[in-house]
């Protein structure tokens, strides 16, 4: 059951990248974890660049494929390991056992990062937060994230720093 809505608009994709960078640094010091979080919207709407930008805000360095063909990519940022993954090439459950991803779940110090969650719905169910990205024109998105669990709702505050609103 959602329990908390944020909301931000971004006029550009510097300030959305910006945004992510500082939430992943705020949820980094929180502790935060593990965390499941899905990032929902249409092709193009920021899912990737959301997610690149929350690992350069946690001072990864290396290059950040989307892992559209790959559909998982991990990062090891100092204690921290983000697991990033890309599920709309998602083929069936059989695929989604092959990647691993029952450990990762299970793992204390993972966040894991679902672009396309809703091709999964046995992980979507596992998600703690979305957030749901919309283009709303001119190099313009609106973000709102979703908070379902605890451990999602307790992450939804640190991005109140990092400028997210009340949606109501
Ligand atoms: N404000 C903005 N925030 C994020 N991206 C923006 C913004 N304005 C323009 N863009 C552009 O929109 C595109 C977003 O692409 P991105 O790969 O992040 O989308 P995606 O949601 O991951 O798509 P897919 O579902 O195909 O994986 C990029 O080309 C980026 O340069
Ligand atoms: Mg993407």
């Amino acid at each position: 059951m959602v329990q908390s809505e944020l909301i931000k608009s971004f006029r550009s994709e510097a300030e959305l990248i910006d945004s992510a960078g500082e939430f992943a640094q705020r949820l980094r010091s929180s502790a935060c974890r593990p965390l499941v979080i899905g990032l929902v919207g249409t092709l193009g709407s920021g899912k990737t660049t959301w997610a690149r930008a929350m690992l350069r805000g946690l001072g990864y360095l290396g290059r950040v494929p989307s892992p559209t063909y790959t559909l998982l990519e991990e990062y090891d940022v100092g204690e921290l390991t983000l697991v990033h993954l890309d599920l709309y090439r998602l083929s069936g459950d059989a695929e989604l056992e092959n990647l691993g991803l029952r450990d990762w779940l299970a793992h204390p110090d993972a966040w894991v990062v679902i672009e396309w969650p809703e091709r999964a719905p046995t992980l979507a169910s596992r998600c703690d937060l979305t957030l749901d990205f919309v283009d709303i024109g001119d190099n313009a998105r609106r973000v709102t994230m979703h908070g379902i669990t605890s451990a999602g709702n307790g992450a939804l505050e640190h991005s109140r720093q990092a400028g997210f609103n009340n949606a109501r």
